[in-house]
């Protein structure tokens, strides 16, 4: 398939581009790089000995997306592209409901104007909201309590009512748990803007020196160790779910949603234990105050995306922690240096 990939250069795109590179796909990428590095593409380039077309353009720009159509004979798109921080997204809703809702609404009818109506969608655990119902099955109730979480939701409805008034379309919706770890060359990983704000990039910036000490946010939460639980999953086989995911949308026309996670949580102090134990680093901390919004525990049900994807997810903590380390000290600056 030639696949349009949104939000290419970033974290989750990037390493779903390789997959698709490898598994034969050819690739169309787009984005505007506000929250990634260009020189992401030649690592791309590196490891699958193959090009991605790329174009630096912002999907809310109807002129250029409609260019990108015109000039590529698109068979699905798998949309990345969206701004992910929660407090930006408190502190600038506008921004995000515009970036993310409006930016997906234009795609979307660029692909209806063009006769291409497959599309994978990034969501996100986040819909679920705090639920107290574990593991989380797709059919949980929805209840974002962030605009970031919120724009994920609204979009998930707006392709739902799309595949409604047109069941030619054909649309997954991936609720991604935590994403973690990177490529196990070392070569691509995430490489956030300024201080992390989520817990693995963060402990990978203690390794190397950049940071002084991890704060984890509160240890009287309900869980065995006190400190929060997250299902994480290796970013890699959060990429092959996404080949998955178009096999399916390919086969023919619908709509489906599915959990990508490994089924098992694990507890901020587990993870600093898995990556002490991984890196062969100590990981300074102090106990800090809860973080507002966050959840005790949240971890989801894959059985869907097993029996309806065959997919799994294979790799464990271990690897998690070691090839987010392997990355992380092997580009102490990200994709700065080259
Ligand atoms: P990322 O920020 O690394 O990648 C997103 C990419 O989209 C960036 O390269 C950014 O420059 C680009 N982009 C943003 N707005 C754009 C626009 N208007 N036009 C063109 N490009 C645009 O984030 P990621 O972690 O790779 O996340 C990818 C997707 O997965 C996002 O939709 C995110 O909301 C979703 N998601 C991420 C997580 C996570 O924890 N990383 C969890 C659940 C869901
Ligand atoms: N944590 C700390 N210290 C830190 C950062 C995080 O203790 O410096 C803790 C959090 O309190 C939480 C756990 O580590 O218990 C994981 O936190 P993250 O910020 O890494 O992840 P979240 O589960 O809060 O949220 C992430 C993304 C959301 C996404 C969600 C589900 O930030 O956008 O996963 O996919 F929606």
């Amino acid at each position: 398939m030639m696949v349009l990939v949104t939000g290419a250069t970033g974290y989750i795109g990037a390493h779903t581009c390789v997959e698709l590179l490898a598994a034969g796909h050819d690739v169309v990428a787009v984005d505007n790089l506000a929250n990634s590095k260009v020189q992401v593409l030649s690592r791309i380039r590196e490891l699958t000995g193959r090009d991605v077309r790329f174009y630096e353009a912002d999907i809310l720009d109807g002129g250029q997306v409609d260019r990108i159509f015109g000039e590529n004979a698109i068979d699905a798109v798998v949309h990345f592209a969206a701004l992910k921080s929660v407090p930006e997204s408190v502190a600038e809703p506008l921004r995000y409901y515009h970036n993310n809702v409006t930016g997906t609404l234009n795609l979307c009818a660029r692909m209806a104007r063009h006769g291409v109506r497959r599309i994978v969608f990034s969501s996100s655990a986040t819909v679920y909201g705090a639920s107290v119902t574990m593991p989380l099955t797709e059919d949980a109730p929805l209840a974002p309590v962030n605009p970031y979480g919120r724009t994920k939701e609204m979009i998930e409805r707006i392709l739902r009512d799309v595949y409604e008034s047109d069941n030619a379309w054909s649309v997954a919706l991936l609720r991604y748990f935590n994403p973690v770890g990177a490529h196990p060359s070392g070569r691509i990983g995430e490489d956030p803007n300024g201080v992390p704000g989520n817990l693995m990039p963060y402990i990978t910036q203690v390794a190397v020196g950049k940071r002084q000490e991890l704060v984890v946010f509160g240890d009287d939460f309900e869980t065995d160790d006190g400190t929060g639980v997250r299902d994480y999953i290796h970013v890699v086989d959060l990429a092959t779910g996404h080949l998955k995911a178009l096999d399916r949308i390919a086969a023919g026309p619908g709509i489906h949603t599915y959990n990508l996670g490994t089924g098992t949580g694990y507890s901020v102090l587990e993870m600093v234990r898995a990556f002490e134990r991984a890196s062969g680093v100590s990981i300074p901390y102090r106990i800090g105050g809860r973080r507002p919004g966050d959840a005790a525990v949240s971890y989801c049900d894959p059985t869907k995306a097993r029996t309806e994807l065959a997919w799994t997810a294979t790799r464990g903590i271990d690897e998690m922690c070691l090839d987010s380390w392997r990355w992380q000290s092997q580009n102490p600056r990200g994709y700065e240096a080259g």
